[in-house]
């Protein structure tokens, strides 16, 4: 498309953290033409002042809460919602009601009522509500889906996917980090695996009718604490035999960048003071952590197709493989290479996707750019990562942590959804 012919948008940014600023925000600073922000709501002042220099935002458009800003009128087109898992509910819901366009951060929400409330938002005000699913955006998944559409394996009969989450980014996320326990964020299979669930979903291209789960809370805890250890790895005398010794990590030249999380400025001082004051010094056996180091899910589907998911923190590599069994073909997946295998002739094609600029494969810039294509030629019509498709595999990845509560008992997608519209209490209730 020519440049000039092209609308721009306006945006607000409701937390100017990792995601709304690492990952979207920088679309409005390359493709100006395309998308502008106007104001932004951030508690944290340096964030803000930065977010509001970098993108010339004026003192009277910058808040210190989503509150705030959504009190005010309708500022722009857009409201880009990247506040933490627990906090995007409310904000979306007066969003919409303001009648902005929201592009929400995954997952929806912790509670599967919210999802279906936002969902109905969104309808209701006749506004699009997208959800953050990047991986539908990226070359690599997108060239799976096409393969699939054009027959090439025949009918899917079974699909095996890995998350293989990596044990450095398990302890920095998932035991130390933002997404260590579910009472303040949201169970693993949410939080890192909905978008494991929302691929499933998209692939199948049909209802998912029962889940089953297993999975558990296995190492990281107490009682697998060495002796020698101690509160933080800066204290502790068995460090150097420890797989995840903070120092380690952090001070290492491979790892320096994800002690971001805890100081903007990435000096050792700074890193070794970190270690000493944050959690993310902390020994990985005595976090507050509660989340599932490994967990498994089992999925059926209408046609008899079934799905195999595995998430596992104790892993190389971090990474996601599939294995996706066709009645004419096969399709493995890795980081970026595809592999076909046709059983009429014995053909094997290999598909190299290139490496991409931006976040997780290509998919931050993609969504934003997708995002505001489907805002200028809205329609009630469901797009690819709209609200009605995120709750389909949202819902997969609730019953799914409901079955693992209950020993793996399986549970039937059609009934757990007629049971949540009835008004069932939230899961952390039950
Ligand atoms: N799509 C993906 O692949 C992906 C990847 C990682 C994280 N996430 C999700 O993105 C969301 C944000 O994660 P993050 O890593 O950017 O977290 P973050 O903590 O870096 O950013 C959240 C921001 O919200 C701000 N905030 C807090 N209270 C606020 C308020 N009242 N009003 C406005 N802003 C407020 C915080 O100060 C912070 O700057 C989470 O829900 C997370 O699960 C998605």
């Amino acid at each position: 498309m020519e440049e000039n012919s092209i609308t721009q948008l306006t945006a607000v940014l409701i937390g100017a953290g990792a995601r709304g600023v690492g990952a979207y925000a920088q679309f409005a600073l390359d493709y100006p033409y395309e998308l502008k922000f106007v104001a932004v709501a951030e508690p944290d002042q340096l964030r803000r002042e930065k977010f509001a220099r970098e993108y010339e935002i004026p003192a009277d458009q910058c808040y210190e809460s989503w509150e705030q800003l959504l009190d005010e009128d309708q500022l722009a087109d857009i409201a880009l919602i990247c506040t933490m898992d627990k906090m995007h509910y409310e904000p979306t819901l007066k969003a919409l009601n303001k009648k902005y366009h929201v592009l929400l951060e995954k997952p929806m929400s912790p509670d599967p009522r919210e999802c279906l409330e936002m969902e109905q938002a969104a309808r209701d005000n006749n506004r699009l509500l997208s959800i953050c699913h990047v991986l539908r955006y990226t070359p690599f998944w997108r060239t799976i889906k096409q393969l699939l559409q054009e027959g090439r394996i025949g009918d899917i009969a079974s699909i095996q996917l890995n998350e293989n989450v990596g044990y450095w980014h398990i302890a920095h996320s998932f035991v130390r980090g933002n997404w260590n326990n579910s009472n303040t964020t949201s169970p693993m299979i949410l939080s890192k695996s909905c978008h494991d669930m929302d691929v499933l979903s998209w692939l199948m291209e049909q209802p998912c009718i029962r889940v089953n789960s297993y999975g558990s809370l296995m190492h990281f805890n107490i009682a697998n604490a060495p002796e020698g250890s101690a509160e933080r790895c800066l204290d502790c005398k068995v460090e150097s035999t420890c797989p995840y010794s903070a120092p380690r990590f952090y001070l290492s030249k491979q790892y320096t960048n994800w002690a971001r999380h805890f100081t903007p400025e990435l000096t050792k001082e700074n890193i070794v003071r970190g270690l000493r004051e944050t959690d993310y010094g902390r020994c990985v056996y005595r976090s507050d952590n509660n989340v599932v180091d490994h967990q498994v899910v089992g999925m059926e589907f209408a046609s008899g197709a079934t799905a195999m998911f595995s998430m596992c923190g104790f892993t190389f590599d971090q990474e996601r493989r599939i294995q996706i069994m066709g009645t004419r073909g096969e399709l493995r997946g890795d980081d970026n290479t595809i592999t076909l295998y046709d059983f009429l002739t014995h053909q094997k094609t290999e598909i190299t996707i290139p490496a991409q600029t931006s976040g997780h494969g290509g998919g931050d810039a993609g969504i934003v750019r997708s995002f505001l294509n489907d805002v200028r030629n809205y329609s009630s019509q469901e797009t690819l990562t709209s609200a009605a498709a995120s709750v389909r595999s949202h819902l997969m990845a609730f019953a799914a942590e409901v079955s693992r509560l209950e020993g793996g008992k399986s549970i039937e997608l059609e009934a757990f959804a007629r049971e949540l519209l009835a008004g069932l209490q939230p899961l952390q209730a039950r």
